[in-house]
């Protein structure tokens, strides 16, 4: 695997902005197949990835990952798609100098999301992106300026846009048809007790076919640790946000969508690990509660104890919409106040989910733009907003204060030190833009 070091990482950031204008962004016809390449070959990028080889214009090109079995695999399943051979790279930016690549898809861990996107726009490719968009706020800001500067499509990963009962409840929303949304309940929970830990399968020292340094990136250099490798890197803030950026990211997407708000006005958390010890550090019992104008949206977080699976409430004045991915339902409001009648405010409703958790269409729909050069249905300006909303109850869980948050300026209001969480630090040499 090539070992580039981060000083060369600079440099060629430079070169690959400097070349911006030079990259092939080819014109894409209808029936034009659009070459593809993904970053970041674990769990969910390989069920995307399959989800892109199922599509007829579609010309997988490309794969890059650190850690080697996980890349092969993602190359043995474009295989017999390929209209070439498909070329494999430890280093993701050998994969953006390639000319003949039109878009990337980036499935690597949260901390490993924002430096891509922008390389890649700036290599004038498009992009499609995993949600949580963003470790912090000022990483989403800057893929937004990329993509606008650049003029590149980038979608979200939230895939849950793309989904038909989704926009049939939405456009129900905004119709009033539930009459006034005042009040949003969000939440993912289930029982992991106690906890996630590996103790076998894994061996302590770092596996040769993984260069964990990239792996690391701009996060702090730790020693080798197979708890922050696949799929637990979620349980660090080095490099996610625990369920309130995994699932928040989902359902206060569709929530802020409802709303048609940028974002809160404030914020209110509560959280702790407090059954789990397995080392992790995200929470896992975690309340938030977000004041919008004229609505409040509450996200429930437990990893304790399941009662009942993830759920998101639209409470209107009309009606309740309660909605997950299979589907939704519309329970009539009957009105309880005497003198007046006790007929419902509305009749009831259901509509089945028709295309699984929606990640076809959602592709389906980024194929689309990158031909016909509109906005996705996840568009990246989305995706950030809805990736600050969840960074902000991280932010107000660990501080243990309430934030007002001035959406605008994106900035929170008389508090320097939760200001100072909007951005981190990455690791010497490594730079954002
Ligand atoms: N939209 C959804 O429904 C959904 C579902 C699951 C996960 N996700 C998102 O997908 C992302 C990945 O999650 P996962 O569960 O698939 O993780 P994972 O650990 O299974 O896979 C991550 C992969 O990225 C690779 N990687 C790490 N750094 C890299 C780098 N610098 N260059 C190239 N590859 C690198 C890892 O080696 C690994 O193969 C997360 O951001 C997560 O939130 C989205």
């Amino acid at each position: 695997m090539t070992d580039i070091s981060r000083r060369d990482f600079t440099k060629s950031s430079f070169a690959l902005g400097a070349t911006t204008a030079l990259s092939s962004m080819r014109v894409l016809g209808a029936n034009d197949r659009v070459n593809l390449a993904l970053i970041g070959c674990g769990d969910r990028g390989q069920q995307v990835w399959g989800f892109f080889l199922k599509q007829p214009d579609l010309n997988p090109v490309a794969v890059a990952d650190v850690y080697a079995p996980n890349m092969a695999k993602a190359a043995e399943m474009a295989a017999s798609k390929a209209a070439g051979k498909v070329v494999q790279h430890g280093d993701f930016r050998r994969v953006l100098e390639m000319k003949d690549v039109d878009a990337v898809q980036v499935g690597t861990p949260d901390h490993w999301h924002a430096i891509p996107t922008i390389l890649a726009c700036q290599a004038g490719k498009d992009v499609y992106c995993e949600k949580p968009l963003s470790l912090f706020v000022s990483e989403g800001r800057k893929m937004v300026e990329a993509a606008r500067k650049h003029n590149r499509v980038v979608q979200t990963g939230s895939q849950q846009r793309s989904g038909a009962h989704y926009q049939k409840a939405i456009q129900m929303i905004h119709n009033g048809d539930i009459g006034g949304v005042h009040k949003i309940t969000a939440s993912f929970t289930r029982n992991v007790v106690p906890g996630f830990k590996p103790t076998e399968g894994l061996t302590p020292d770092c596996p040769k076919d993984l260069n964990w340094d990239m792996y690391l990136g701009p996060a702090p250099k730790v020693p080798y640790d197979p708890f922050r490798f696949l799929y637990h890197f979620r349980w660090f803030w080095d490099y996610s946000g625990g369920q309130m950026t995994n699932w928040g990211a989902h359902n206060l997407d569709i929530a802020r969508w409802a709303l048609k708000a940028k974002g809160p006005m404030a914020v209110a958390a509560f959280g702790g690990r407090y059954a789990i010890k397995d080392g992790g550090e995200t929470p896992d019992v975690q309340e938030v509660i977000y004041q919008f104008p004229d609505a409040i949206v509450t996200w429930e977080g437990r990893e304790v104890n399941r009662l009942r699976d993830e759920y998101l409430v639209f409470h209107g004045t009309k009606g309740s919409l309660s909605i997950m991915r299979n589907g939704f339902t519309i329970l009539p409001e009957v009105s309880k106040a005497k003198s007046r009648n006790t007929t419902p405010a509305m009749e009831g409703m259901e509509m089945k989910a028709t295309d699984g958790d929606a990640t076809n269409p959602h592709v389906r729909n980024f194929l689309d733009c990158v031909k016909s050069r509109r906005r996705p249905n996840a568009d990246v300006e989305d995706g950030h907003l809805t990736a600050v909303m969840c960074h902000l109850g991280n932010i107000a869980t660990r501080l243990n204060r309430m934030l007002k948050w001035d959406a605008e300026r994106e900035t929170i209001l008389g508090d320097r030190e939760a200001n100072l969480m909007l951005s981190r630090p990455y690791r010497k040499e490594w730079k954002l833009v």
